[in-house]
Protein backbone atom coordinates (compact mmCIF):
# COMPACT_ATOMS: atom_id res chain seq x y z
CA UNK A 1 0.00 0.00 0.00
CA UNK A 2 2.48 2.58 0.27
CA UNK A 3 4.11 4.02 -2.35
CA UNK A 4 8.23 3.35 -3.00
CA UNK A 5 8.05 6.42 -5.07
CA UNK A 6 6.92 9.90 -4.29
CA UNK A 7 6.73 12.29 -7.22
CA UNK A 8 4.95 14.51 -5.46
CA UNK A 9 7.97 15.67 -3.32
CA UNK A 10 8.82 17.75 -5.96
CA UNK A 11 6.21 19.63 -6.24
CA UNK A 12 5.31 20.29 -2.48
CA UNK A 13 6.66 24.16 -2.48
CA UNK A 14 6.51 26.81 -4.90
CA UNK A 15 10.46 26.68 -4.62
CA UNK A 16 10.88 23.24 -5.14
CA UNK A 17 8.28 23.11 -8.43
CA UNK A 18 10.38 26.26 -9.80
CA UNK A 19 13.39 24.54 -9.42
CA UNK A 20 12.34 21.65 -11.20
CA UNK A 21 10.76 23.39 -13.88
CA UNK A 22 11.30 21.88 -17.47
CA UNK A 23 9.89 24.58 -19.31
CA UNK A 24 10.63 28.23 -19.26
CA UNK A 25 8.76 31.42 -20.40
CA UNK A 26 10.83 34.74 -20.62
CA UNK A 27 10.05 38.15 -22.16
CA UNK A 28 12.42 37.24 -25.01
CA UNK A 29 10.62 34.67 -26.26
CA UNK A 30 7.60 36.56 -27.15
CA UNK A 31 6.89 38.26 -30.22
CA UNK A 32 3.79 40.96 -30.53
CA UNK A 33 2.11 40.72 -34.29
CA UNK A 34 0.23 44.25 -34.50
CA UNK A 35 -1.71 46.00 -36.93
CA UNK A 36 -1.33 49.59 -38.48
CA UNK A 37 -4.27 50.93 -40.55
CA UNK A 38 -4.11 53.69 -42.73
CA UNK A 39 -7.00 56.50 -42.88
CA UNK A 40 -8.16 56.71 -38.78
CA UNK A 41 -7.43 58.79 -36.31
CA UNK A 42 -7.94 57.38 -33.17
CA UNK A 43 -6.78 53.65 -32.46
CA UNK A 44 -9.76 51.33 -33.33
CA UNK A 45 -10.16 48.02 -30.86
CA UNK A 46 -10.50 44.74 -32.73
CA UNK A 47 -14.43 43.74 -31.32
CA UNK A 48 -13.62 40.08 -31.75
CA UNK A 49 -10.05 40.70 -30.03
CA UNK A 50 -10.61 42.81 -27.08
CA UNK A 51 -7.37 44.59 -25.99
CA UNK A 52 -5.66 44.27 -29.65
CA UNK A 53 -6.21 47.28 -31.96
CA UNK A 54 -5.50 48.73 -35.72
CA UNK A 55 -2.84 51.29 -34.72
CA UNK A 56 -2.37 54.46 -36.47
CA UNK A 57 0.93 55.64 -37.44
CA UNK A 58 1.45 57.34 -34.35
CA UNK A 59 0.02 54.72 -31.51
CA UNK A 60 1.87 52.42 -33.31
CA UNK A 61 4.64 53.76 -32.03
CA UNK A 62 3.62 54.09 -28.48
CA UNK A 63 2.66 50.65 -28.32
CA UNK A 64 5.67 49.55 -29.81
CA UNK A 65 8.34 51.42 -27.53
CA UNK A 66 6.03 49.91 -24.55
CA UNK A 67 6.63 46.32 -25.79
CA UNK A 68 9.86 46.58 -26.51
CA UNK A 69 10.46 48.17 -22.98
CA UNK A 70 8.44 45.41 -21.50
CA UNK A 71 11.25 43.30 -22.75
CA UNK A 72 9.70 40.79 -26.29
CA UNK A 73 12.08 39.36 -28.70
CA UNK A 74 10.23 40.93 -31.29
CA UNK A 75 7.63 43.28 -33.07
CA UNK A 76 5.59 41.51 -36.25
CA UNK A 77 4.08 44.39 -38.34
CA UNK A 78 0.97 43.84 -40.87
CA UNK A 79 -0.61 46.75 -42.50
CA UNK A 80 -4.15 47.64 -43.55
CA UNK A 81 -4.72 49.93 -45.56
CA UNK A 82 -7.95 51.95 -46.63
CA UNK A 83 -10.31 49.99 -48.91
CA UNK A 84 -10.37 52.02 -51.60
CA UNK A 85 -6.32 51.31 -51.58
CA UNK A 86 -7.01 47.94 -51.92
CA UNK A 87 -6.67 46.23 -55.65
CA UNK A 88 -6.15 42.76 -57.44
CA UNK A 89 -2.44 43.02 -57.34
CA UNK A 90 -1.98 44.40 -54.10
CA UNK A 91 -0.08 47.04 -55.23
CA UNK A 92 -0.28 48.85 -52.37
CA UNK A 93 1.95 46.14 -50.56
CA UNK A 94 5.00 47.25 -52.98
CA UNK A 95 4.53 51.14 -52.65
CA UNK A 96 7.00 52.53 -50.58
CA UNK A 97 4.66 54.71 -49.06
CA UNK A 98 1.97 52.33 -48.70
CA UNK A 99 0.71 52.10 -44.96
CA UNK A 100 3.07 49.15 -43.73
CA UNK A 101 6.39 50.39 -45.19
CA UNK A 102 5.83 53.87 -44.01
CA UNK A 103 4.89 52.22 -40.50
CA UNK A 104 8.38 49.61 -41.26
CA UNK A 105 10.33 52.84 -41.80
CA UNK A 106 9.27 54.91 -38.57
CA UNK A 107 9.42 51.86 -36.46
CA UNK A 108 13.12 50.87 -37.56
CA UNK A 109 14.05 55.29 -37.11
CA UNK A 110 12.06 55.47 -33.52
CA UNK A 111 13.67 51.82 -32.22
CA UNK A 112 16.65 50.90 -34.27
CA UNK A 113 18.49 47.77 -33.64
CA UNK A 114 16.66 47.52 -29.99
CA UNK A 115 14.48 45.14 -31.22
CA UNK A 116 13.61 42.63 -34.20
CA UNK A 117 11.52 44.36 -36.74
CA UNK A 118 9.39 41.83 -38.50
CA UNK A 119 7.08 42.33 -41.56
CA UNK A 120 4.36 39.68 -43.07
CA UNK A 121 4.92 39.66 -46.55
CA UNK A 122 1.65 38.50 -48.32
CA UNK A 123 -0.72 39.93 -50.43
CA UNK A 124 -3.93 39.43 -48.51
CA UNK A 125 -4.07 42.60 -46.40
CA UNK A 126 -3.84 44.50 -49.86
CA UNK A 127 -5.97 42.67 -52.42
CA UNK A 128 -9.64 43.94 -52.79
CA UNK A 129 -10.23 40.08 -53.48
CA UNK A 130 -8.25 38.97 -50.11
CA UNK A 131 -6.65 36.10 -50.95
CA UNK A 132 -3.15 35.79 -51.03
CA UNK A 133 -2.21 36.45 -54.01
CA UNK A 134 -2.33 37.36 -57.72
CA UNK A 135 -5.42 35.65 -59.58
CA UNK A 136 -5.57 33.86 -62.77
CA UNK A 137 -8.34 34.70 -65.09
CA UNK A 138 -10.23 31.94 -64.01
CA UNK A 139 -10.03 33.36 -60.31
CA UNK A 140 -7.45 30.73 -58.99
CA UNK A 141 -4.46 32.00 -57.02
CA UNK A 142 -1.94 32.06 -59.62
CA UNK A 143 1.28 30.62 -57.83
CA UNK A 144 3.88 31.76 -60.06
CA UNK A 145 2.83 35.15 -60.74
CA UNK A 146 2.33 35.83 -56.85
CA UNK A 147 5.95 35.11 -56.50
CA UNK A 148 6.53 37.88 -58.55
CA UNK A 149 4.86 39.89 -56.48
CA UNK A 150 6.84 38.76 -52.89
CA UNK A 151 9.58 39.49 -54.32
CA UNK A 152 8.95 42.58 -55.02
CA UNK A 153 7.00 43.48 -51.88
CA UNK A 154 10.11 42.03 -49.88
CA UNK A 155 12.72 44.26 -51.29
CA UNK A 156 10.62 47.19 -50.46
CA UNK A 157 9.93 46.06 -46.87
CA UNK A 158 13.68 45.19 -46.44
CA UNK A 159 14.57 48.59 -47.76
CA UNK A 160 12.05 50.18 -45.37
CA UNK A 161 13.95 48.38 -42.65
CA UNK A 162 12.54 45.10 -41.39
CA UNK A 163 15.11 42.78 -39.99
CA UNK A 164 13.11 39.82 -41.01
CA UNK A 165 10.54 39.00 -43.56
CA UNK A 166 7.36 36.45 -42.69
CA UNK A 167 6.35 34.66 -46.04
CA UNK A 168 2.95 33.53 -44.84
CA UNK A 169 1.08 33.20 -47.92
CA UNK A 170 1.99 29.30 -48.57
CA UNK A 171 2.73 29.78 -52.02
CA UNK A 172 4.69 26.95 -53.53
CA UNK A 173 8.64 28.24 -53.60
CA UNK A 174 7.88 31.68 -51.93
CA UNK A 175 10.92 31.55 -49.54
CA UNK A 176 13.32 30.74 -52.48
CA UNK A 177 11.96 33.89 -54.58
CA UNK A 178 12.32 36.42 -51.46
CA UNK A 179 15.68 34.84 -51.04
CA UNK A 180 16.94 35.56 -54.35
CA UNK A 181 15.18 39.07 -54.47
CA UNK A 182 16.75 40.25 -51.40
CA UNK A 183 20.20 38.92 -52.24
CA UNK A 184 19.74 40.31 -56.08
CA UNK A 185 18.98 43.69 -54.06
CA UNK A 186 21.80 43.78 -51.50
CA UNK A 187 19.46 42.57 -48.42
CA UNK A 188 22.13 39.37 -47.96
CA UNK A 189 21.30 40.11 -44.26
CA UNK A 190 17.97 39.92 -43.79
CA UNK A 191 16.18 36.72 -42.83
CA UNK A 192 13.34 34.75 -43.29
CA UNK A 193 11.14 33.71 -39.97
CA UNK A 194 9.08 31.26 -42.83
CA UNK A 195 5.40 30.09 -42.54
CA UNK A 196 6.29 26.89 -43.27
CA UNK A 197 3.17 24.94 -41.96
CA UNK A 198 0.32 26.89 -42.25
CA UNK A 199 -2.75 25.28 -42.00
CA UNK A 200 -6.47 26.28 -43.78
CA UNK A 201 -7.77 26.76 -40.30
CA UNK A 202 -11.06 28.24 -38.68
CA UNK A 203 -9.38 30.31 -36.07
CA UNK A 204 -8.36 32.88 -38.47
CA UNK A 205 -11.81 34.72 -37.94
CA UNK A 206 -11.09 37.59 -36.15
CA UNK A 207 -7.84 38.19 -37.61
CA UNK A 208 -9.59 38.97 -41.15
CA UNK A 209 -11.69 41.35 -39.12
CA UNK A 210 -8.41 42.74 -37.75
CA UNK A 211 -7.57 43.41 -41.00
CA UNK A 212 -10.40 44.32 -42.83
CA UNK A 213 -10.03 41.44 -45.30
CA UNK A 214 -12.30 41.09 -47.96
CA UNK A 215 -11.99 37.53 -48.45
CA UNK A 216 -15.20 35.32 -49.79
CA UNK A 217 -14.28 31.92 -49.54
CA UNK A 218 -11.58 30.01 -48.30
CA UNK A 219 -7.74 29.22 -49.00
CA UNK A 220 -7.68 26.13 -48.73
CA UNK A 221 -5.93 25.77 -52.08
CA UNK A 222 -3.21 27.04 -50.80
CA UNK A 223 -2.91 26.48 -46.73
CA UNK A 224 -2.83 22.81 -45.25
CA UNK A 225 -5.58 20.61 -44.49
CA UNK A 226 -5.76 20.35 -41.15
CA UNK A 227 -5.58 16.57 -41.35
CA UNK A 228 -2.40 16.26 -42.29
CA UNK A 229 0.86 15.88 -40.79
CA UNK A 230 3.37 14.16 -42.70
CA UNK A 231 3.07 16.72 -45.03
CA UNK A 232 4.30 19.58 -42.52
CA UNK A 233 7.48 18.29 -42.18
CA UNK A 234 7.59 17.94 -46.00
CA UNK A 235 7.10 21.83 -45.97
CA UNK A 236 9.66 22.70 -43.18
CA UNK A 237 12.27 20.52 -45.72
CA UNK A 238 11.45 23.25 -48.51
CA UNK A 239 11.64 25.97 -46.76
CA UNK A 240 14.89 24.84 -45.73
CA UNK A 241 16.22 24.04 -48.74
CA UNK A 242 14.62 27.50 -49.94
CA UNK A 243 16.91 29.32 -46.93
CA UNK A 244 14.82 29.74 -44.30
CA UNK A 245 15.99 31.28 -41.59
CA UNK A 246 13.64 30.05 -39.03
CA UNK A 247 10.56 28.18 -39.64
CA UNK A 248 6.73 28.73 -38.37
CA UNK A 249 3.67 26.27 -37.46
CA UNK A 250 0.80 27.79 -37.58
CA UNK A 251 -2.00 28.28 -35.59
CA UNK A 252 -0.50 26.77 -32.24
CA UNK A 253 -2.57 25.12 -29.91
CA UNK A 254 -4.08 22.91 -32.31
CA UNK A 255 -1.10 21.97 -33.84
CA UNK A 256 0.92 21.07 -30.82
CA UNK A 257 1.65 17.28 -32.18
CA UNK A 258 3.17 18.99 -35.71
CA UNK A 259 5.20 21.79 -33.61
CA UNK A 260 6.77 19.10 -31.43
CA UNK A 261 7.91 17.06 -34.41
CA UNK A 262 8.66 20.26 -36.40
CA UNK A 263 11.14 21.14 -33.11
CA UNK A 264 12.51 17.49 -32.77
CA UNK A 265 13.97 17.63 -36.64
CA UNK A 266 14.56 21.31 -37.62
CA UNK A 267 18.04 22.19 -37.11
CA UNK A 268 16.77 26.20 -37.24
CA UNK A 269 14.92 27.88 -34.68
CA UNK A 270 11.11 26.94 -34.90
CA UNK A 271 7.84 29.65 -33.83
CA UNK A 272 4.57 28.96 -33.29
CA UNK A 273 1.68 31.45 -33.55
CA UNK A 274 -1.42 31.38 -31.26
CA UNK A 275 -3.44 33.03 -33.59
CA UNK A 276 -6.21 35.38 -33.53
CA UNK A 277 -9.08 32.80 -32.96
CA UNK A 278 -7.18 31.53 -29.95
CA UNK A 279 -6.55 34.66 -28.16
CA UNK A 280 -10.30 35.42 -29.01
CA UNK A 281 -10.98 32.37 -27.09
CA UNK A 282 -9.46 33.20 -23.82
CA UNK A 283 -10.54 36.03 -23.82
CA UNK A 284 -14.81 35.54 -24.22
CA UNK A 285 -14.32 32.60 -21.92
CA UNK A 286 -12.56 34.64 -19.27
CA UNK A 287 -14.78 37.48 -19.62
CA UNK A 288 -17.22 34.87 -18.89
CA UNK A 289 -16.12 34.28 -16.09
CA UNK A 290 -15.47 30.60 -16.83
CA UNK A 291 -11.87 30.52 -16.65
CA UNK A 292 -8.84 32.46 -14.92
CA UNK A 293 -8.11 34.69 -17.78
CA UNK A 294 -4.26 35.49 -16.87
CA UNK A 295 -3.79 31.27 -15.49
CA UNK A 296 -5.25 30.14 -18.36
CA UNK A 297 -2.87 32.77 -21.00
CA UNK A 298 0.46 31.68 -19.37
CA UNK A 299 -0.62 27.68 -19.32
CA UNK A 300 -1.40 28.09 -23.12
CA UNK A 301 1.77 29.72 -23.60
CA UNK A 302 4.05 27.32 -21.39
CA UNK A 303 2.25 24.78 -23.62
CA UNK A 304 3.20 25.79 -26.61
CA UNK A 305 6.86 26.40 -25.23
CA UNK A 306 6.78 23.03 -23.85
CA UNK A 307 5.69 21.55 -27.44
CA UNK A 308 8.97 22.79 -29.13
CA UNK A 309 8.09 26.03 -29.76
CA UNK A 310 11.65 28.18 -29.54
CA UNK A 311 9.31 31.68 -30.06
CA UNK A 312 5.89 32.37 -29.96
CA UNK A 313 3.77 35.41 -31.36
CA UNK A 314 1.39 36.25 -29.22
CA UNK A 315 -1.34 38.83 -29.15
CA UNK A 316 -0.30 39.15 -25.15
CA UNK A 317 3.43 39.38 -25.58
CA UNK A 318 3.71 42.74 -23.93
CA UNK A 319 1.44 42.12 -21.20
CA UNK A 320 2.90 38.68 -20.49
CA UNK A 321 6.90 39.86 -21.04
CA UNK A 322 5.62 42.67 -18.10
CA UNK A 323 3.93 40.10 -16.20
CA UNK A 324 7.19 38.31 -15.91
CA UNK A 325 9.67 40.46 -15.28
C1 LIG B 1 -1.97 35.97 -44.00
C2 LIG B 1 -2.05 35.81 -42.52
C3 LIG B 1 -3.15 35.41 -41.76
C4 LIG B 1 -2.75 35.40 -40.44
C5 LIG B 1 -1.43 35.82 -40.40
N1 LIG B 1 -1.01 36.05 -41.71
C6 LIG B 1 -4.54 35.14 -42.18
C7 LIG B 1 -4.88 34.02 -43.01
O1 LIG B 1 -4.05 33.21 -43.40
O2 LIG B 1 -6.06 33.92 -43.32
C8 LIG B 1 -3.62 35.03 -39.28
C9 LIG B 1 -3.11 35.40 -37.94
C10 LIG B 1 -4.13 35.28 -36.87
O3 LIG B 1 -5.22 34.71 -37.08
O4 LIG B 1 -3.86 35.77 -35.76
N2 LIG B 1 -1.30 37.16 -44.33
Amino acid sequence: MIPEIRPRRLRSTPAMRRLVAETSLEPRHLVLPMFVADGISEPREITSMPGVYQHTAESLISAASAAVEAGVGGLMLFGVPRPEDKDARGTCATDENGVLNRALRSLRSELGDATVLMADTCLDEFTDHGHCGVLTDSGVVDNDATLERYAEMAVVQAESGAHLLGPSGMMDGQVGAIREALDDAGYKDVGQLAYAAKYASAFYGPFREAVGSSLEGDRRTYQQDPANRRESLYEVDLDLAEGADMVMVKPAMSYLDVLREVADRSPVPVAAYQISGEYSMISAAAANGWIDRDAAILESLVGIRRAGADIVLTYWAAEVAGRLS
